[in-house]
């Protein structure tokens, strides 16, 4: 295919010609050397700030940093929680904080378990009947999350979560308890006694 242009061009030719091939006399403009020498210059303080400042953060120190900033905003007015009964109860009320451990389940635990909690074959149990194998009673959900079940099948998690998220992944479990998703695994070990029923938020002191 050829082109055609509608203006003739007058451009002068370089001198040079190889091949029979002549070229046009068009040198880059100035404002693009400009850009150029700049892209050269920033090139190197860039290079040394990143490699040698101690100004220059890696990615990780910021994912550290939003993982802290994340947990202040979260936690911050919580300290550490106990992973103890009472607080698991009032954990499981708390919409927030149920939300939050939605979200870790389904990154974390929804590979065995599935995204409901029903289990998925040959991997995790299901967590919505009421049968269990290595919990009777609602912190049990803690200390199998804390260090796992049956050699590593179901893998510890002590050092990926913080005791707090812990708990906020035992409350969470404690509410799939009895949603009984149809299609789920079958259900495994012993019916256990229902959660006890939280404990009303203490009263407010008398003035
Ligand atoms: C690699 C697969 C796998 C992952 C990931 C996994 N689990 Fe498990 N989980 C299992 C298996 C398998 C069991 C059953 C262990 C047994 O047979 O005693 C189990 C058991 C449990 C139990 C006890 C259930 C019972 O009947 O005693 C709880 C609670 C639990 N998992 C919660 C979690 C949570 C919360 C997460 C995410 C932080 C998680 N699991 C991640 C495989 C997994």
């Amino acid at each position: 295919m050829t082109t055609t242009t509608s203006q003739p061009i007058n451009d002068p030719l370089t001198d040079h010609e190889y091949d029979g091939i002549r070229e046009y006399d068009n040198p880059t403009p100035g404002w693009w050397h400009v850009i150029f020498l700049a892209t050269v210059v920033f090139s190197f303080f860039y290079a040394i700030f990143w490699h040698t400042s101690p100004l220059a953060w890696t990615e990780q120190d910021a994912w550290a940093q939003a993982q802290e900033e994340e947990y202040a905003k979260l936690f911050g007015s919580v300290g550490e929680m106990k992973p103890d009964q009472a607080t698991l109860l009032q954990t499981m009320a708390n919409e927030k904080f149920m939300a939050v451990a939605r979200s870790r389940f389904i990154s974390t635990c929804a590979a065995c378990h599935g995204t409901d909690g029903a289990g998925l074959a040959a991997s995790g149990v299901n967590l919505t009947d009421d049968h269990f194998k290595n919990v009777k009673q609602i912190e049990d959900l803690y200390r199998v999350i804390t260090v796992g079940a049956n050699n590593g099948a179901m893998p510890a998690q002590e050092s990926r979560f913080s005791v707090n998220e812990r708990v906020l992944l035992a409350a969470y479990v404690a509410t799939l308890r009895g949603k009984k998703v149809v299609g789920g695994q079958p259900a495994e070990g012993e019916v256990i006694p229902p959660w006890p029923a939280a404990s009303p938020a203490p009263a407010p002191e008398p003035k």
